[in-house]
């Protein structure tokens, strides 16, 4: 098993201070691989990051993802931008429910600095394996399609190159949506922002397609 370990500090807004760390996660639930990173959002307080991707992703076109996001239960969102900055890119944005017993994912766009807006040109579908909740975290794990190319307002094209490392950010806030059970609810503005590069390249998946078919 390759194990690629890094420590890297990140200065966040508010003066906090993140630990960021990058490894390879075999997911029992899954089964898939997942290049991983977790991210402090307060201080000993952190939020993972993972993705998956297929084998066959041709550099410049589009290709499916596997998100699983594992955020502890005082997370009233949490996103990536996969950019890694917020402006004019698919934004990812999961929270709990209303009842606390399952995770809403829903996909955003902005146009600035601004509030984002439902995005319909990528699609968030939350699968029931590996979708969890407990009494101190939420697990999401979500199929992701038109995540990894966009459009900017110009029309030009931007992606994620899936055999490298690519910058992303994540956001965080403490307020939940205030319509939990609505993937198109409003959210507050974040407390927290952070970028580091993934490598893409360590969630690679042989079998991608084989198994995202036995995923529910
Ligand atoms: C109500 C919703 C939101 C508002 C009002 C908002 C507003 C802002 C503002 C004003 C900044 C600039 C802060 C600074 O320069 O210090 C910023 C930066 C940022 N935001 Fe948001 N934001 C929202 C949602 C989101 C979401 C959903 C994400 C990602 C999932 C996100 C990701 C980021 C990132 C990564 C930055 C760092 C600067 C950049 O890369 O553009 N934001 N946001
Ligand atoms: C909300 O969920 C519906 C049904 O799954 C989906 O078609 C739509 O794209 C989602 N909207 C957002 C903003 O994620
Ligand atoms: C709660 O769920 C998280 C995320 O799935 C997991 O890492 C943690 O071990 C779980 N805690 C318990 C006590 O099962
Ligand atoms: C990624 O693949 C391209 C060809 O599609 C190649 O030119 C490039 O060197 C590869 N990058 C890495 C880090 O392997």
């Amino acid at each position: 098993m390759l194990w690629n370990l890094w420590i890297g500090v990140v200065a966040l807004t508010l003066s906090h201070v993140a630990i960021a760390a990058a490894s390879v996660f075999r997911d029992p639930d899954t089964g898939l691989t997942f290049a991983s990173e977790f991210t402090n959002y307060k201080i000993n307080q952190g939020i993972t990051y993972r993705i998956a991707t297929p084998p066959d992703a041709v550099r410049g076109e589009p290709f499916d993802m596997i998100v699983q996001i594992v955020a502890p239960n005082d997370v009233g969102w949490t996103g990536i931008a996969f950019s890694g900055s917020m402006r004019e890119n698919p934004l990812l944005i999961v929270w709990r429910n209303a009842a606390g017993n399952g995770v809403v994912a829903s996909t955003r766009w902005a146009r600035g600095h601004i509030t984002p807006e439902p995005y319909a040109g990528a699609s968030a579908t939350v699968l029931r394996t590996g979708t969890k909740t407990n009494g101190t975290h939420y697990q999401a794990t979500i199929m992701c399609s038109g995540c990894s190319f966009w459009r900017t307002a110009s029309g030009g094209t931007r992606f994620l190159i899936p055999n490298e490392s690519n910058r992303i950010a994540m956001a965080y806030s403490p307020t939940r949506p205030s319509n939990a059970n609505s993937n198109t609810s409003a959210i507050s503005v974040h407390d927290v922002h952070a970028y580091w590069p993934h490598q893409l390249n360590q969630g690679v998946n042989a079998n991608f397609r084989q198994v995202v078919q036995t995923l529910q």
